[in-house]
This record gives structure tokens, C-alpha cells and sequence, in this order.
């Protein structure tokens, strides 16, 4: 990715219009004040939320392990949806939802607190309690944010899954996490075309002997399988009496887990990434509030998948929390037309969108009449995640969507941290192409291997060096690897990202990419191992690697070294069946771009294969150090 441009100096600053009714400014002073002393800051901010019983202690840090609220009791959706019930904020919608073919519903706080009730009731009488684990593998209906809220409710953990992963993907997570109970739907829309979520849900539960209960949303009609004694509907399950809309939200611990959320790391192995209830709840308010400027009046659209950490801090809790009008959509940009998010925004008078840098490069490239027929004169703020976003792209969502007039918050984070770390505010002057700072209370760096800062404008590791509100706890069940592969990988007891930055003499932050075996396709993060072990269980794949390789639409795409068995050779249809295969174990984002079939793979001695030497020959980069290389 380019990141010349901020040599250009090429700086875009706000309106008086938003200055004006910024929630925050003054970033500078405020930043410094906030990193001398984060705990009365990050007091500061927990104080504007309701807790049971306060925390004695802000923070309790043994490295790399951090307790945030020490002994306050709280819970998420006493914030998220309780604590708006005795105010107006009743009657205010919180969740708008589209689905693909045009219906609409909407769920007042009010609606929203009934049906989440309900709903914890019905986990309560299928025997979840405080502690245990809830799948949820759902398409983007107002059901998935039901079951996460009830989950949360009543002290269990979700993992959720999103619904464009395959069998092997949900298998590997529901058994990680031993849930008892799986949510999931009979199927999906997108793209006009049906997600079979139900078949794959039966065929990863049959080898998951954790799993009691299976809980189906009705969405599409379709006939589908349902083993008796174990899979239920929601809705036979909402008519029973134990179906009551009356339910006590739990008293949580703030370091209570809230959920686990699996993400790919650099084995095959999914890692459970942990977030606990207190510290992640400050924090995302905290970041929603001053990055996105939310006002009581405003209408917010974010369009990821609550699947996905960006939908649980960013679709589900932050925005319930601030009481704003949320919107979702369930299916896909183009379906009927490439005007859709435009039409959506236009319909509901969005004012705050955001969404990712290959949602904008694949809509960029239909033309602006598809834009200009809808009227997007609500929006007020924009903002992108997910990947680095390349000027051009970026200049296009400031002309074409914002207009001009519309701030773009560049949002640097993972699923690790919970919520923004390196950000604009809306005061910020921005450079396409930069996150910009650290958000308050974060200290952030770059740095070489032995973790000395590098100077400014040249590549090195992107760290953190304090810990958190927001960031995870743990690896789930594996402290020793979460020790490993984020605290002890640079000197220095920091946090290691796994991404190349440069920061150039102004502070400014550019991000570059991931560093690790870590590939992001169209946003979506994707470890190298899995591709390799979906590939490598094909009869045909002796040995494979894969490769992230710069793509104009999804910033990066996978390309695959494919060496064959015996008896097999090489062929176009070959060549489909693998990237069907891998769609089918893993899911379509994961289908290779591109697949050669090779003779051998470049190893080192030790037997690794040397995956930075594959990607410097495709890309006709310098080959580096090579004398590891085995021949
Ligand atoms: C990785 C984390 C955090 C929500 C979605 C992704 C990349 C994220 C940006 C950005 C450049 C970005 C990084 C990061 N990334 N945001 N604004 N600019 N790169 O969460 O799946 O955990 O992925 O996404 O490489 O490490 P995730």
C-alpha cells in the first residue's frame, strides 16, 4: 500500500459547522492529560455508565495480565438497554433493520428490552447459566443482536460466528468453546441467493458433543431438518409461558467474560480472543462518543456483520449503550442494484456511516451516478476499518459521499483491542490514508525488533505500550499463548499489533499492513494455516502455501502454491475443485484469487515453508535473506 502521500502534505480540515458541536476538542492537551494519568481519566468516562457497585480499583496490572474496575459490578445491557427504559429513550428506535428484499423492522428500546427478555428466559429454561457458552451463527437479522443481548444478560458468554463462515470454521469454534446451546436460522439471504446455515450448523453440531440445544430462527421457510429433542424454533420457543418478558438482568463482576470472539492468528487453530464486561463497556462508549460524535438525534449505520468485532462493539453494544438509532442491513451492496447502501442511507436519513475500504472500492468502481440519484445530504461524518485505505479510495468517499463535507474517521483496531485505538476525531486534520493519533489514554509506537523507535517515516512495529480498558484478556483457555503471541514477541513488555506502520514527524500514524502470516482480504482476516490445512485436506494437495497478493477491489487477495500427490496433475477443473473446497471448509471469503500448481515449495532448512520468499518472487521484490533456504 502507498503511504508517499504524506509527503504531499495533502490535509483536509473540518467545517466550523462540525468544530462547533463536536462532543470533544482540543485533542492535544487532552490526550496528554489522559496517558499521565489514564485511571482518573478512564474513571472519568466508567462514572457516566450505571454500575450495581462501584469498582474499588481502576486498575490492577500484573503484565500482561490487566483487571480493569476491580471489584465494580455491572452489566452490558443494563447500559445498552435497562438504563434507557425510565427514560424518553423508551420509545426511541434503537434498531432499524432492512432486510435484502426490502422488508423493514424496527425495535424501540422499549421492544428491544421485551424481546431480549423473552429470549433470556428461553436460554435460562435450556438450562444456560452464568458462565457457559452460546454459538451464535446467524445472517444479519434483529434475532442475531436478540440473542447476543439475552446471552449477555443473563451472565453467559457468546462466541459468535459469522454467517459466511463454512463447517470446518463454525466446527473448530463451537468445539473450542464447548457451548451447550447453538442459535442459528434456516438459512440467510445474500446476494439473492439462500445461506444454508442450518445445514452446516447440523453437520458441525454431529461432532460437537458439547452442544444440548439447538435454536432455529425462521427466515427463510424453506424445509430444512430438524432433529427432535434437539433443535427448536424461536418462535414456538417466544409463545411459551417460560417465555415471560420479564427478566432480572444478572450482576456481573467487571472482569466477568462478555464473549469470545475467535479471529485468525498465525496456526491453523482459531484464536478465543476474551473480552470481560467492564473495562470493554468503557471503552467503546467512550470511542463511539468522541469519534463518531454521536448526538441524541442521530441515525448511525454501520455496515458490518455483528459477526464480526466491529459489529459487536460498533452495530450491537457501543451504539445501544449511547441510546442511538442504529440501522442494519442484512444483505449484499449490489443486491438489486450497486445503489443500495446509498438508497438505505437516502430511506432512513443515515447522519454517521461507516464502513470499510473494500465496500468503497467495489462500489467506486460502478460510477457516481449510481450515488448521485440518492439524496445523501443527511450524512454528517464518515468512517472506514478494516484495512489501510488507499487515497484514491479515500478521496473518492470524501467527494462522491461525503460530498466534501464530511469528515472521514479512519479507525485503526482489531478484534483484540475492542474498540479504536489509532483515530481521528472529527477535529482532526486529516490525511487520506492516515489513522491519524491514539485515541486517549493509548500509548502507541513504532518500533524495530529490539523495540527502539524507529524514526520518523520509516517502517517498523506497531505497539502499545500501556494496557486498556478495551483490550482483551486472554487468549480463551490458553493464557501461555496469549503471553506469547502478544506480550513477549517485542522487548519491552508491550503489546505487539502484528502490523507495519510508519509515523512521520508530525505523530501522524500510516498504517501498512499486516507483518505476520496474517492475510486481510476484503477486510476479512485470514491466517495462512487455515488456507493451507482446507487445502492440504483435499486427496489431491500434498504440500500448499498461501500468499497475500495486492488486489484493486479487496486491498489484498490469497494466492496458493498448490504441490500435487502422485497420481494427480494439474488442470483448470483441478483448479476449481480446490477453490470450491475451500470455500466449502472455511467459506467463500476464503476462496484463493489464484492457484499454481508447483513442483516443490521454498523451505527452510528446518522444514518451513518460506512464504515472504513466495510472495517477493510474485511480486518481483527483492528475495531478501535467504540463507535459510534449504536449496
Ligand atoms: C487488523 C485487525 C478492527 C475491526 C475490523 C478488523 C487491519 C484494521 C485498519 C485501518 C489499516 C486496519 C490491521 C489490523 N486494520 N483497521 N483503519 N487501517 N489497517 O479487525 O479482523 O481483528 O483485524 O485489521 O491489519 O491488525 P480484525
Amino acid at each position: 500500500m502507498t503511504v508517499s502521500d504524506n509527503k504531499n502534505k495533502d490535509v483536509y480540515n473540518p467545517s466550523k459547522g462540525i468544530l462547533d458541536k463536536a462532543n470533544i476538542r482540543g485533542y492535544e492537551k487532552l490526550y496528554q492529560q489522559s496517558i499521565k494519568n489514564p485511571e482518573a481519566f478512564w474513571a472519568g468516562i466508567a462514572k457516566e455508565l450505571n454500575w450495581y457497585k462501584p469498582w474499588k480499583k481502576v486498575l490492577e496490572w500484573k503484565y500482561p495480565f490487566a483487571k480493569w474496575f476491580v471489584d465494580g459490578k455491572t452489566n452490558i445491557v443494563a447500559n445498552a438497554v435497562d438504563r434507557h427504559l425510565t427514560t424518553f429513550r423508551r420509545n426511541k428506535i434503537a434498531i432499524i433493520w432492512e432486510g435484502e428484499n426490502n422488508e423493514t423492522k424496527t425495535l424501540s428500546y422499549y421492544a428491544l428490552n421485551r424481546e431480549v427478555s423473552k429470549f433470556a428466559n428461553v436460554l435460562k429454561a435450556a438450562g444456560i447459566k452464568k458462565g457457559d457458552r452460546v454459538t451464535i451463527y446467524m445472517p444479519r437479522i434483529p434475532e442475531q443482536v436478540i440473542a447476543m443481548l439475552a446471552t449477555a444478560k443473563i451472565g453467559a458468554i457468546h462466541s459468535v460466528v459469522y454467517g459466511g463462515f463454512s463447517v470446518e470454521a463454525l466446527h473448530a469454534r463451537i468445539i473450542d468453546s464447548a457451548s451447550k446451546v447453538v442459535i442459528t436460522a434456516d438459512g440467510g439471504y445474500m446476494n439473492n441467493k439462500i445461506v444454508q446455515l442450518k445445514s452446516i450448523t447440523d453437520e458441525a453440531v454431529k461432532r460437537s458433543p458439547s452442544v444440548e440445544t439447538v435454536i432455529v430462527v425462521k427466515r427463510i421457510g424453506h424445509d430444512i431438518n430438524m432433529e427432535s429433542g434437539r433443535d427448536y424454533w424461536y418462535h414456538d420457543l417466544m409463545n411459551l409461558p417460560i417465555a415471560s418478558p420479564k427478566c432480572e438482568t444478572e450482576v456481573m463482576d467487571a472482569e466477568d467474560p462478555l464473549y469470545i470472539l475467535y479471529t485468525s492468528g498465525t496456526t491453523g487453530a482459531p484464536k478465543g480472543v476474551v473480552h470481560t464486561i467492564g473495562g470493554y463497556m468503557t471503552y467503546i462508549y467512550a470511542t463511539m462518543k468522541y469519534v463518531f460524535d454521536i448526538k441524541e438525534e442521530d441515525r448511525w449505520w454501520c455496515t458490518a456483520d455483528p459477526g464480526w468485532v466491529t459489529g459487536h462493539s460498533y452495530i450491537v453494544y457501543a451504539p445501544l449503550m449511547l441510546g442511538t438509532t442504529s440501522i442494519m442491513y442484512e444483505g449484499s451492496p449490489t443486491y438489486p442494484y450497486p445503489d443500495r447502501w446509498w438508497s438505505i442511507v437516502e430511506k432512513y436519513g443515515v447522519n454517521v456511516l461507516y464502513t470499510t475500504p473494500t465496500g468503497i472500492r467495489s462500489l467506486m468502481r460502478f460510477g457516481e451516478l449510481w450515488v448521485n440519484r440518492r439524496d445523501l445530504s443527511s450524512l454528517r461524518l464518515l468512517g472506514t476499518v478494516g484495512e489501510p485505505i488507499n487515497p484514491e479510495a479515500w478521496r473518492w468517499y470524501y467527494r462522491v459521499i461525503g460530498k466534501e463535507k464530511c469528515p472521514i474517521m479512519d479507525t485503526w483496531w482489531q478484534t483484540e483491542t475492542g474498540g479504536f485505538m489509532i483515530t481521528p476525531l472529527p477535529e482532526t486534520p486529516l490525511r487520506p490514508g492516515s489513522a491519524a493519533k491514539p485515541f486517549f489514554g493509548i500509548v502507541a509506537d513504532v518500533v524495530d525488533e529490539k523495540g527502539r523507535p524507529v524514526s520518523p517515516n520509516m517502517e517498523g512495529s506497531l505497539i502499545i505500550k500501556k494496557p486498556w480498558p478495551g483490550m482483551l484478556r486472554t487468549i480463551y483457555r490458553d493464557p501461555e499463548r496469549y503471553k506469547k503471541v502478544y506480550w513477549e514477541k517485542i522487548p519491552g513488555n508491550v503489546y505487539t499489533t502484528g502490523d507495519s506502520a510508519k509515523k512521520d514527524e508530525d505523530g501522524y500514524i500510516w498504517i501498512i499492513g499486516r507483518q505476520d502470516d496474517v492475510i486481510k482480504v476484503s477486510g476479512y482476516r485470514l491466517g495462512t494455516a487455515e488456507i493451507e490445512s482446507a487445502l492440504v485436506s483435499h486427496p489431491a494437495v500434498a504440500e500448499a502455501a498461501a500468499i497475500g497478493k495486492p488486489h484493486e477491489i479487496k486491498g489484498t487477495a490469497i494466492k496458493v502454491f498448490v504441490v500435487l500427490r502422485t497420481g494427480f496433475s494439474a488442470s483448470d477443473d483441478l483448479m476449481d475443485e480446490l477453490r470450491s473446497h475451500v470455500a466449502k471448509e472455511l467459506g467463500p471469503i476464503a476462496k484463493p484469487e489464484e492457484i499454481q500448481f508447483v513442483d516443490s515449495l521454498p523451505k527452510t532448512r528446518s522444514g518451513k515453508i518460506m512464504r515472504r520468499l513466495l510472495k517477493a518472487r510474485e511480486l518481483g521484490m527483492p528475495e531478501g535473506d535467504i540463507s535459510t533456504l534449504e536449496e
